[in-house]
């Protein structure tokens, strides 16, 4: 680490204010006008929120009652009609914005591509039209499974445009993960490509999907776009190319009004049970609540190039790749494929050859910049650059003070935005022209959002002590159920405070009420900016027939944020071996996606217990982080299993 790393360090508790000729361009330039809005935004919400929705959407009915709240059940802006696809395309056309970029794309092999938003509009009428055509209708569930091309965007567009519900799959996902995902919500339709560039390879996204089809009777079409040429079998009667229905389709298309609530889209996040939860959210609250963040939080204006490098098989690619992002008019910069290929240079080098002005990024990947070094951003001219954003895990320090010097040269604010797929929406972040930035500090709430840090009782903590960070008030852009299970949406989010949603994070308010993330503080793991359920992990390994017994926990990994660990006893005759270890990590990246592959496994004879049978993780996780084992075990059950644990490591 350089010295100059150390002082930025000791730094860390300085405020950075936007310099004044960005505060000066600002859409929110001052603390002041922040603190007013956001206290309407509080004092008087359902007013609020009633000027903004007629502000920020084009509804084509207006709503009766801006907020309809039975806890934990919200209805946001009822009676009210739009269509979304309408919002992020249509009302763009017979403005000069329709010649302007909406997407911008690049491929892995360095294909570019620019779809003006006349030219998007045309594409998602296409789509709309060959969806249709297949018998798709209102209500239908739709899986996508694509590369990061304009297509899956269009797609997504399409199945809004016609009231379809789209379930977005990450392409890094198993054959068993999509399996699993379809059957849960009964997707009718698939789409897909053959595949997608990575690294220089080719990810077989459509040999994933028909081994996934064996098993999902709900399955009647598939659509597939050609992208990598790789041949794929096609099934008479159920596969059909992308260029033979779409492209052949017509390029008009009228969209029709749908209700406020109608459900926009199902995205599959892992909890604390093995089984991921579909997170449901709906049309006009959650596309006022994407589009106002981005304006606000990014600042967009007209002039932007805007990237968020985030795939829109997470909720940041649907929120600020997508939605939020083209309801605002803005030029969206789409990247198909890996940070480092083919040399660690490849996003300054978007950055420099599309001018880009805005850059929207994990700390994952920003520290994995700081180690590949700074010659690689040195090599480009990163000038077009005017904010920075982080997301997906708490940022260190460190990364933060790189980002802002080495990426931002010194002069671009930096968002950290603090947000889940449940919150659909930025929740907490600075506003760049308004909020001075804390480097790790995510800082204050977003308008209208009520956010507290509580101790069991539900009572607030002092400033400066560690607590539950739980938000008090609905919000438009939030989750309106768990697909199919919504007993579990009360448990999981509204019981533990009810009436009162929890985020299942750890949380500490500063001296100037600034929010500082911890991270999760239930069973699951952010790795690399991904959430994994420690019992999806342990629940694929004991599928597999040598294992008895596993516990999957995190260990802090200086790229990753955290690293997968797990403890495995094995079955009775089963000997241990290298050779195991590599077959259990592959079992895992074929159950789960090569995302939830463990970065390490250890064999024990036995795991650690308490006198009723739990399996005490706590103990695993300092044992997994090479400390000693702290704190209480007289509830252990058998003292030596930890022993013979740490002797193994
Ligand atoms: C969890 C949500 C929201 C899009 C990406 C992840 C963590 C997210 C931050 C941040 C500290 C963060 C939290 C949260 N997280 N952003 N800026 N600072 N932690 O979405 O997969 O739903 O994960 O990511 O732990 O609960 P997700």
């Amino acid at each position: 680490m350089s010295s100059e790393n150390i002082t930025s360090v000791a730094r860390e508790s300085r405020k950075h204010t936007a310099p004044r000729d960005f505060q000066a361009q600002a859409n929110i330039g001052s603390f002041a006008r922040y603190r007013k809005l956001y206290a309407e935004s509080v004092n008087a919400p359902e007013k609020f929120w009633a000027e903004q929705a007629a502000e920020h959407l084009l509804w084509r009915s207006m709503w009766k009652k801006v907020l309809q709240w039975k806890a934990p059940h919200a209805k946001w802006f009822v009676g009210g009609k739009l269509n979304v696809a309408e919002n992020c395309l249509d009302r763009h056309l017979g403005t000069p914005r329709e010649n302007k970029a909406a997407i911008v794309f690049e491929g892995e092999p360095g294909d570019q591509r620019t779809l003006t938003y006349k030219q998007l509009h045309q594409e998602v009428c296409r789509c709309a039209n060959a969806l249709e055509s297949l018998g798709l209708r209102k209500g239908d569930r739709v899986a996508i499974y694509m590369p990061m091309v304009p297509e899956a965007a269009v797609a997504m567009l399409a199945c809004a445009r016609i009231g379809a519900v789209h379930t977005v799959v990450f392409g890094g996902f198993s054959s068993e993960a999509i399996k699993d995902r379809i059957n849960d919500c009964q997707a009718k339709a698939v789409i897909t490509a053959d595949g997608g560039w990575r690294r220089g390879k080719i990810v077989e996204l459509k040999a994933n999907v028909d081994r996934a089809l064996e098993a999902t009777p709900s399955v009647e079409h598939v659509i597939v776009l050609e992208r990598t040429k790789n041949p794929v079998s096609m099934q008479t009667g159920r596969d059909v190319w992308w260029h033979d229905v779409v492209s052949r389709a017509s390029h008009r298309h009228k969209a029709k009004a749908f209700d406020a609530e109608t459900p926009l889209f199902i995205l599959y996040t892992s909890g604390s049970t093995g089984k991921p939860k579909g997170v449901l959210h709906t049309s006009g609250g959650y596309l006022l609540g994407t589009t106002m963040t981005a304006k606000y939080v990014f600042d967009l204006k007209e002039t932007d190039t805007y990237w968020c490098t985030a795939d829109v098989g997470w909720i940041t690619g649907h929120s600020y790749v997508v939605y939020g992002i083209l309801s605002n008019g803005a030029t969206s910069v789409v990247y198909e494929g890996a940070p480092n290929h083919p040399e660690p240079d490849r996003f300054w080098s978007i950055i420099d050859r599309h001018a880009v002005t805005i850059f929207y990024t994990a700390p994952t990947a920003i520290r994995a910049f700081m180690r590949w070094g700074d010659a690689y951003p040195k090599k480009h001219d990163l000038s077009s650059l005017r904010l920075l954003g982080s997301v997906g895990e708490p940022i260190n320090p460190e990364a933060w003070m790189w980002y802002f010097k080495t990426i931002g040269g010194g002069r671009c604010p930096i968002v950290d935005t603090w947000w889940q797929t449940e919150t659909g929406a930025i929740m907490i972040s600075p506003l760049p022209g308004a909020i001075p930035q804390k480097p790790g500090s995510a800082t204050l709430p977003f308008f209208g959002v009520v956010p507290k840090v509580v101790d069991d009782q539900g009572k607030e903590v002092p400033k400066n002590s560690g607590g539950k960070l739980v938000i008090t008030r609905p919000w438009p852009a939030m989750l309106r159920t768990l697909w199919g299970d919504d007993d579990r949406y009360t448990r999981q989010y509204w019981s533990d405070y009810p009436g009162i949603y929890f985020t299942g994070d750890g949380c500490r308010r500063d001296s100037d009420s600034y929010f500082w993330i911890v991270g999760r503080i239930d069973d699951v793991l952010n790795v690399s900016g991904h959430r994994i359920g420690t019992a999806e992990v342990e629940s694929a390994l004991v599928s597999h027939p040598s294992v008895a017994e596993a516990a999957a926990v995190g260990r802090p990994d200086e790229l990753k944020g955290q690293a997968l660990v797990v403890f495995v006893t094995l079955k009775n005759g089963v000997e241990t071996s290298e050779a195991l270890k590599e077959t259990l990590r592959q079992h895992v990246a074929r159950e789960i996606g090569a995302l939830a592959r463990p970065d390490s496994i250890r064999f024990a004879a036995a795991l650690p217990k308490t006198r009723s049978g739990k399996i005490m993780r706590r103990l695993l996780k300092e044992i997994a982080a090479g400390g000693a084992v702290k704190g209480d075990t007289t509830t252990l059950e058998d003292f030596s299993v930890v022993a013979s644990l740490q002797s193994e490591g």
